[in-house]
Order: structure tokens, then sequence, then C-alpha cells
């Protein structure tokens, strides 16, 4: 069985915010910002909400793919911020979809989210369960950043990416219930599609990361809901990115039994342009190995990851037979990171 991605999309919305916009709001400047985090601008809501981009970029990707809506399965929409409590995201895409075919469920993952939904929608394949699964990762974290607070707002912006997940009989891989990765024994010599996924949680660290609930109402003492905004220890998290994420990619090759030297391009959660100069530094890598688009979209979450990859996509950058690492970490805290053989 090969589980393969058959299709990517993306979207951000129109209206641009420009560091220099942003200079007009907080103290700050685009000096500051460009060289702290290599952000030069972002994409804000002007209205459409997590859904309305989960939906566009999924229209993307099921063209990509030559796939209609009726033939997906499951939506897997990772979001930290649906546009409502119920009914969830995911469901608000089906319907908008016409995926008549599909059942639809959010997971809640912050910016890994998208390696979360793409792990359980291969585990979901892998056992013969389903075949055709849409994920996606939209974030509109503009909804939920306080914009009088610099040490934040400048580094979060609204955006989407989806990929369609799907499922081949036959091939090399193993069968359906037979993982790429054996534990211990390495990768199905020659393989395809998704090799290896790992997927990790530290939830002693959830403080560093954070948005309180809006929905703090309570019957018995009458209180009233109130806004959460998204708070950050800045460094904290900076810290674990840049120690986390090459553990994890080391871990992910390692247990596929293949080295670094063989990726192509390592894929990676667009949080902080210096993050991932560490990353590289660390694993002893040049930065043409890690594409970035943050300059022009900001931090978009649980979009970053699907975005980037789409527009690799597009741009004809990924060739049949290329390895790539997927790899993400955010709020949890949580990180998750794929091997993929395109
Ligand atoms: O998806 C995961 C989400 N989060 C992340 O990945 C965040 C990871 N962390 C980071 O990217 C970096 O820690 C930041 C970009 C958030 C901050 O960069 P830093 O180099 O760690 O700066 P800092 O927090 O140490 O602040 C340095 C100075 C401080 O001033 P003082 O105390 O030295 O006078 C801040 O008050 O920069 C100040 N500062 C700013 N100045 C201008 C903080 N934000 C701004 C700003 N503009 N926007």
């Amino acid at each position: 069985m090969r589980i393969k991605i058959a299709g990517t999309g993306s979207y951000a919305p129109e209206h641009v915010v420009t560091n220099e916009d942003l200079a007009g709001i907080v103290d700050t400047s685009d000096e500051w910002i460009k060289s702290r985090t290599g952000i030069s601008q972002r994409r804000i809501s002007d209205g459409i909400g997590t859904s309305g981009m989960a939906v566009k970029a999924s229209e993307r990707a099921l063209a990509n793919a030559g796939m209609k809506a009726e033939e997906i399965q499951l939506i897997l929409l990772a979001t930290s911020t649906p546009d409502c409590h119920f009914p969830s995201g995911a469901c608000q895409v089906q319907g908008e979809l016409g995926a008549v075919h599909a059942a639809a469920y959010d997971i809640s993952a912050a910016c890994s989210g998208f390696l979360f939904a793409l792990n359980t929608a291969y585990s979901f394949i892998i056992s013969g369960f389903y075949r055709n699964v849409l994920v996606i990762g939209a974030d509109c974290l503009s909804k939920v950043v306080d914009w009088s607070d610099r040490s934040t707002c400048v580094l979060f912006g609204d955006g989407a990416g989806a990929a369609v997940v799907t499922g081949e009989a036959g091939g090399q891989g193993g069968d359906f219930g037979k993982p790429c990765v054996e534990q211990g024994s390495g990768c199905v010599p020659g393989a395809s599609g998704i090799l290896h996924m790992i997927m990790g949680a530290d939830g002693w660290k959830g403080p560093v990361l954070s948005c309180e609930s809006r929905t703090v109402g309570n019957f018995l003492t009458g209180t009233k809901p109130e806004m959460g905004y998204l708070s950050m220890d800045g460094q904290e998290v900076f810290k674990f990115a840049v120690k986390k994420m090459p553990e994890v990619i080391e871990q992910l090759l390692e247990e596929s039994g293949m080295k670094l030297e063989q990726v192509k391009y390592l894929v990676l959660h667009q949080a902080n342009y210096r993050i991932s100069e560490s990353i590289a530094k660390r694993l002893k890598i040049s930065m043409e190995r890690i594409p970035m688009n943050i300059s022009r979209y900001g931090n978009t979450s649980a979009g970053s990851v699907p975005l980037l990859l789409d527009e690799l996509n597009r741009e004809g950058k990924l060739k049949e037979g290329d390895l790539l690492v997927l790899a993400g970490f955010g709020a949890g805290l949580t990180w998750g990171a794929a091997l993929i053989r395109w």
C-alpha cells in the first residue's frame, strides 16, 4: 500500500499588512521585525474565517489531485482558531465543499496541527478504514492576537493549506495494516509516499504559549465569557524549537533507515527565520535545503507547513522520488514530523 499526497492547495487572505503598517500601531520597526524574525509582511483576514480559508485551500487541493469532493471519506481540519465552538470547522468545510460521503472533525495541536492531522489520515488509511482523506491546516490567528502587544502581534498571519491524502493498493510499502517503517527495521526498500511519521507533546510546558479559553462563563458564579488573547514566552519557545526540531528530524530519519543527505528539502513550520537557521546549523546543512516563505506570510500556525508545501508543489520544485521531511512545533507544547517520498 502506498499512501501519498495526491494534491495540494493553499489560500491566504488578500489583505497585506506590512511591518510599516504595524509600526503605526505599536512601538516597533521594519528593521526590528525583519532582523529578528525574517518577516516583511503577513496576510490578515478581511472578513473570511478559518473555514472559509480552509474551503478555498481544499478546492485547490482537490483540483490539483483531480478528485471530486464526493470521493473524500474523511475531512480533518487542524486549527486552534475555529470560527465557532460547534459545529466543527471541518463540518463547515464538508458542507461548503459538498463532500457528502465524508466524516469530518477538527484536530487541535496548534502549529503542529497539520502534521498531527496528516498522521491521523495516514493511520486511518493504513488500517484500511478510509482511502481518501482531506487534510487541512488553517488558522486565523489575527482573531486571538493582542494587537497592542508588540512582542507577539508582529509574528503571526492568517492562512490555510490542504492536502488530499490517498491510499493505493499494491505497490511497495506493504499492505493494509503494514506501515512502511516497522519497529527497528527501517523503511521498506523502494517505498514511496508517506514513509514515516512522529508526533509528540509536552503538556508541562503548556503555559509558554497559550491562548486562554474564551468560554470562562460560569453558571454558578455568574461569570461572563471574556476574551482571551495569545500569550507567549518567545525565548522559551525559541529554545524548545531549536533543540526539539533537529532531534525529531534525526529520529525520523534514523527509524526510517535514511540519511539526511538523501533529503531534498526540510519543509519546516515557518515561525522565525532564525529558528530555521539554527536548525540548519545544528543539522549542518545549507539553508538552500530549507525553503522559506515566512517573509510574505509570517507564522500562519497550522497553515504554515501545507502552505509552503503547496507553493513548492506549484513551483514545480517537487519531483517524483524526492525525499522530503515535513516538521513543525507549537503550543502544547507539541511537535510532529513526516518523511515523504514524493
Ligand atoms: O509557532 C510557534 C510560535 N512562536 C515562536 O516560534 C516564537 C519563538 N520566539 C521568537 O521567535 C523570538 O523569541 C521573538 C521574535 C518572539 C523575540 O525575539 P528575541 O530576539 O527573543 O527578542 P526578545 O524577546 O529578547 O526582546 C528583545 C528586545 C526587548 O527589549 P529590551 O528588553 O531588550 O529593551 C523587547 O522588549 O526587543 C523588544 N521587542 C521589540 N522591539 C521592537 C520585543 N518585540 C519587539 C518588537 N519591536 N515587535
